[in-house]
């Protein structure tokens, strides 16, 4: 909307205007997690999508996310387990942005990837499920060339699309922070560096997770 005024109370009832008819309205009960930078909350007018406010740095790390999910926009990659991003909206708390909220088969949004490694006995009961997850969350990373930061268990939802079935999601961290980011130009070193970053992820599981022997168990190689 552009609002050009001659003085400053038709400017002021411009504003108003623009405020009432644009601006949403984010109420702390929707709210659905907060990570170290970031709340986010369940979006008023569609509860298939969440709103993300950043509460604490710079926001370079939004900037970052948005340029890389425009590149990725462009390449036509399937959004299977990355929630799409729909653009910055305006809100009560500031700008924010707007994502697919990941809810489970029976609308819940989903638990984080750590929720069910911190429980042995989540893990047992998904163990199937998880262990393919896995193997499908790599796989769609190196076919589509997604590259993402340090891999975290709290940055991926584990999205059950069935009691016994489900698959991983990331909702943070991906981009590439190199200094000259030649692995988005450059598929082989995507893959190269997709696959280095998922080995280290694994390392990670086994160390924070050790007392979970059903996680191990899961990451154990497949006998044939
Ligand atoms: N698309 C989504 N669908 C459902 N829940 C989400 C989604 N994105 C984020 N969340 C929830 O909000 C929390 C915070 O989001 P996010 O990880 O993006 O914040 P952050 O501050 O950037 O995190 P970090 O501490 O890793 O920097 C997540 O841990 C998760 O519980
Ligand atoms: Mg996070």
């Amino acid at each position: 909307m552009v609002c050009f005024a001659g003085n400053s109370s038709a400017f002021g009832d411009c504003m108003s205007d623009t405020q009432t008819k644009d601006m949403i309205e984010l109420d702390t009960r929707a709210l659905i997690g907060k990570g170290l930078h970031r709340e986010c909350f369940v979006h008023p007018e569609d509860p298939a999508r969440c709103i993300k406010i950043v509460v604490s740095g710079s926001g370079n790390e939004n900037r970052r996310e948005q340029a890389y999910y425009a590149e990725l926009t462009r390449r036509g990659v399937s959004w299977d387990m990355l929630p799409r991003f729909y653009g910055l909206v305006s809100t009560n708390l500031g700008e924010g942005a707007v994502f697919d909220a990941i809810r489970d088969y029976d609308n819940r949004i989903s638990f984080t990837l750590g929720h069910y490694l911190s429980s042995e006995q989540l893990t047992r009961l998904h163990g199937p499920a998880l262990r393919m997850a896995l193997d499908r969350l790599k796989a769609y990373l190196l076919e589509y060339r997604i590259i993402t930061m340090t891999l975290k268990t709290k940055n991926i939802l584990f999205q059950l699309t069935g009691e016994n079935t489900g698959k991983l999601v990331i909702i943070d961290n991906i981009g590439n922070s190199d200094f000259i980011p030649l692995a988005n130009h450059i598929p082989r070193l995507a893959r190269w560096k997709i696959q280095r970053k998922w080995r280290r992820f694994e390392r990670s599981l086994r160390r924070d997770y050790a007392a979970n022997r059903a996680l191990a168990q899961a990451l154990e190689p497949a006998r044939t």
